[in-house]
């Protein structure tokens, strides 16, 4: 329990850092201090939160030393590698933790981090939006109603959107798994973790499969140029670089996002120099990436409901999209609307559409897709009630419940680079991360 607004330092004040900040502050937290390596991005929060020189910090391990008297929890919005050694660090000094996904790269460090924030016995919340989104609430009470019968198939797409893709995994942080994540890893621990929430099942049996099919220098076209600014075929390109981000100055959306992963600076002068230099303004087909850029994973959970994920590049970006077929009706939904349809209805399926509407702040349409329909903010203000209260109930994904989820990628990365079908009841965590968690 704490007494007046829950303080939080915040750890990494990048895209996420900066924009969960305000989060925290519109759910009535407060920020009391940052450890951000980059002066523009630290001066900023710094700034937007009245923080005084000595609650800026140029390492979250610098921040750690004072962090006792600054504050109650911190945010890690650190790159993914970067999570569970603060993690880790701040668990021992009594913080709490609220943490970006994933959790780790790898099992072995995710492990640590539960083993670490139970033997501290602080709060742990990993940022699964898409369990906090009002649109979820709506779908799971549907199928906790009985309005489909029972669950028998989920088929779930995530639609990543082209320029997305090339922005963040051809030419950005998280394009080579050594230095982030797997796609399945960084952009969908989400869904497979809102599968396993809307299933209420753990998946016994795991298949998958894909790879880089396209952003590969097999695919460069003739003439093209490693730069898209020195490029004779960028006009015709659907990855040009100048076209994508050109078109986010004036919105302010979207000078916040990609536009400020590419330039801190949104003028024409700076983007011009960042695509003349930086990883931004690299022809997708000459870059040094390797994850996929489609991929499918087939379940099968263990009250016997089967399904399937597909994550890929090559869509419009737009809100994921589910179908649940049960035994007496289906619902197919997209974040916007979900359609009910009522089988005993015939000879006319009665289908009935519900608009799912706009909460607080943010919206379920436009920049909601990158705010996951409110889930964002739902998920800070619960971590924050749970820390204002002491009561963990309002956090929807223990630490334990997070592990598992994360477990599922990797279990079907094992599957696709295998070529076998994982039996997730009989798949041991590796011996490191079994003794993290029970050491
Ligand atoms: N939940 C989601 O949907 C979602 C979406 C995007 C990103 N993410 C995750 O959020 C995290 C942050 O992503 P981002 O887009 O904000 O990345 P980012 O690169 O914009 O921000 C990371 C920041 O950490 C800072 N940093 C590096 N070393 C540091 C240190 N030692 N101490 C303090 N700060 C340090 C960097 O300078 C950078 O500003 C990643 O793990 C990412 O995968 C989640």
């Amino acid at each position: 329990m704490t007494a007046g607004p829950v303080r939080v330092a915040v750890l990494g004040a990048g895209v996420r850092g900066h924009d969960h900040s305000n989060r925290i502050r519109r759910s009535g937290g407060v920020i009391t201090a940052v450890a951000e390596p980059d002066d523009r991005r630290r001066e900023r929060l710094a700034a937007e939160h009245d923080l005084p020189p000595e609650a800026c910090f140029t390492d979250w391990r610098d921040l750690a030393g004072h962090a006792a008297g600054l504050a109650d929890a911190v945010l890690i919005t650190t790159q993914d590698a970067e999570h569970a050694e603060p993690c880790v660090r701040f668990a021992e000094l009594g913080l709490h933790i609220l943490c970006e996904k994933p959790m780790a790269p790898a099992e072995p460090d995710a492990a640590r981090m539960i083993a670490a924030v139970e033997r501290a016995g602080v709060i742990f919340a990993v940022l699964h939006p898409l369990r906090y989104m009002p649109y979820t609430d709506l779908v799971k009470r549907l199928v906790r109603e009985g309005r489909i019968g029972r669950i028998v198939n989920v088929q779930h797409l995530e639609p990543v959107g082209a320029w997305h893709f090339a922005h963040s995994y051809v030419r950005g942080s998280w394009r080579r798994e050594d230095e982030s994540s797997s796609l399945l890893m960084a952009k969908c621990c989400h869904d497979l973790d809102w599968l396993a929430y809307l299933i209420e099942a753990q998946p016994v049996r795991i298949a998958s499969f894909g790879g880089l099919s396209h952003f590969t220098k097999d695919n460069q076209p003739a003439g093209a140029a490693d730069r898209c600014l020195d490029c004779a075929v960028e006009a015709d390109c659907p990855f040009s670089a100048p076209r994508l981000y050109r078109s986010c100055f004036g919105h302010r959306d979207r000078e916040n996002w990609p536009l400020s992963a590419v330039t801190p600076t949104a003028t024409e002068e700076a983007l011009t120099e960042a695509l003349a230099t930086g990883p931004y303004g690299r022809c997708v087909y000459a870059c040094d990436n390797d994850v996929v850029d489609h991929q499918v994973v087939a379940l099968e959970y263990g009250n016997g409901v089967t399904a399937t994920h597909t994550v890929t590049a090559f869509t419009e970006m737009s809100n994921r999209v589910t179908r649940i077929s049960g035994t007496h009706g289906s619902i197919e939904c997209d974040g916007r609307q979900v359609i009910l349809h009522d089988f005993r209805g015939h000879p006319a399926v009665t289908a009935t559409t519900i608009d799912v509407t706009g909460h607080d702040g943010e919206t379920l349409t436009g920049h909601g897709i990158a705010d996951h329909g409110d889930g964002d903010r739902a998920a800070i203000a619960a971590f924050l009630t749970a820390v204002a209260t002491g009561d963990t109930g309002h956090i929807r994904s223990g630490p334990r419940e997070s592990l598992d989820s994360h477990r599922v990628v990797w279990a079907a990365e094992h599957a696709r680079r295998t070529q076998t079908t994982v039996r997730f009841e009989d798949r041991p965590s590796t011996p490191e991360a079994a003794a993290a968690v029970s050491g």
